[in-house]
């Protein structure tokens, strides 16, 4: 870390509190600043004022109750709260359109709109949601007005990390305007992240435009590289390969690297999904619509996927889907979260229950988000509860205590010792020898 700040702790406005807004917020007054939270929901604000994420994040719970001890961090849901702080992040989100690749840009219009009420000279504002490029651009003339400024500064932090990748990040992105203003902005954000920047974390500064496309860029880029490596386990299925040491063996190529190179049931989430069609949607209406052409095969690569899953447990049911018994083991659209937003899992329960299946899911953190918007599904306290009687059990969603489950307990449970595992993280030989039917995507000759 490096020294205390220059300017002393500031007064901070967190422009939208949901997955992004509330951990930059803990964060901020876990440095030592003043932190007021806004969020135009009040359940959501009052839930963080009295200490309660509303969604999970490992550590936040702690590190929430913690500061909020301090009195140096607080959540309304009028912005006019603000108006003492001088720097203010803006952090609400910006989902995809219905029925369009767009981005939503509602909220962030909203949170303009209700920061311009408050703006004073002097003051500074953060942006970090994920916008299309051109948005900082547009916002910063009506900034400029007040005589505020604008740095755009985006943010990477996955969920399950989010606390780590926010006090740790691995580099920062500072997208500065033309104006010595701008330039001083920049020093006044910089000397407030004294606590996280340190002397090897590495900071690109650079224009509004490309510190939007850093972010639209790297999550287009990790969604094309968990579709490549989707469409070489298809291959494998066909030549008799094995894409899990395909991988490792491509991974040994610094150049290339080993990480979301994970083949299996595809990306699903808040953001890989939304975040690459509203990109393709941007290219679009900037006249360039055949420079991302290939976004929308990495989006049909990953969808295929699915149906991938879909077909192989029918197949593995002897075509009789109607009324078997499935467990889904996990909801959640990755391990240490309880998002369902567009989840990979949930989608192949759905559609499984569409044909007649009598679908059992389990997740440790994710029922009750997906009893809410799948109240069609059964749901299971645990792995062995949901096993009950299966006729197949679906690894979905790689939890830890799916991977470690014992197939010598958990086949005592099921009907049937079948098992598809669509992340390729279970052990092959211990299933197997537990006398289970195994199969995974991309790995043919495994199990059989
Ligand atoms: C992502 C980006 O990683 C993060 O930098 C950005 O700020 C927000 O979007 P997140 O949505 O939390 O973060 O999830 P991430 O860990 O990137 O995983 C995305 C999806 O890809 C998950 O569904 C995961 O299961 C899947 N995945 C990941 C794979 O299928 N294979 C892999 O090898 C890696």
């Amino acid at each position: 870390m490096t020294d205390a700040p220059l300017r002393g702790p500031q007064q901070m406005s967190v422009v939208g509190c949901g997955y992004l807004g509330a951990v930059h917020a803990t964060a901020m007054a876990t440095l030592g600043h003043t932190v007021v939270g806004v969020d135009a929901d009040p359940a959501r604000a009052g839930a963080l004022a009295s200490g309660s994420v509303p969604f999970y994040e490992p550590g936040l719970d702690a590190l929430l109750t913690g500061v909020l001890e301090t009195g140096r961090l607080r959540f309304t849901e009028d912005i006019a709260e603000a108006a003492d702080a001088t720097m203010h992040f803006l952090c609400v989100g910006t989902p995809q359109q219905p029925g369009r690749h767009h981005a939503d840009m509602s909220f962030v219009e909203e949170a303009v709109r209700g920061l311009l009420s408050i703006l004073k000279p002097g003051d500074v504002v953060v942006g970090k949601s994920t916008v299309p490029v051109g948005t900082a651009a547009d916002i910063a003339e009506r900034i400029r007005a007040s005589g505020a400024s604008l740095i755009w500064n985006p943010e990477f932090l996955r969920e399950g990390f989010a606390i780590e990748d926010t006090l740790r990040p691995d580099r920062v992105v500072f997208g500065v305007g033309p104006t010595d203003e701008d330039k001083d902005a920049l020093e006044v954000v910089r000397d407030a992240y004294f606590g996280i920047l340190t002397d090897s974390t590495p900071v690109v500064v650079t224009d509004w435009a490309t510190a939007e496309l850093v972010k639209s860029a790297s999550n287009a880029y990790l969604a094309t590289k968990i579709s490549f490596i989707n469409a070489m386990a298809d291959l494998c299925d066909i030549a008799g390969g094995d894409v899990v040491a395909l991988a490792d063996a491509m991974g040994h190529d610094a150049r290339i690297g080993r990480r979301f190179l994970n083949a299996g049931l595809g990306f699903g989430g808040g953001c890989l999904p939304k975040d690459i069609r509203a990109f393709m949607a941007r290219a679009g209406e900037l006249g360039a619509e055949g420079t991302l052409t290939f976004l929308r095969e990495v989006d049909t690569i990953n969808l295929a996927r699915r149906d991938k899953v879909v077909a192989a447990t029918v197949e593995m049911l002897g075509g009789e889907i109607t009324g078997a018994r499935v467990a889904a083991l996990g909801a959640a659209f990755k391990p240490d979260s309880d998002d369902i937003r567009d989840s990979p899992a949930l989608a192949v329960a759905e559609a499984l229950h569409l044909l007649g299946a009598d679908v059992v899911v389990t997740d440790p953190q994710a029922l009750a988000n997906a009893a809410r918007t799948s109240p069609q599904l059964t749901y299971a306290a645990t792995a062995e509860e949901a096993a009950g009687s299966a006729e197949i059990v679906l690894l979905l969603t790689e939890w830890q205590e799916f991977v470690d489950l014992d197939p010598e307990v958990l086949g005592k449970a099921v009907q049937n010792r079948r098992v598809l595992d669509c992340r390729n993280a279970l052990d092959p030989g211990s299933w197997t020898q537990a006398g289970w039917e195994y199969r995974c995507l991309g790995r043919p000759g495994v199990g059989r």
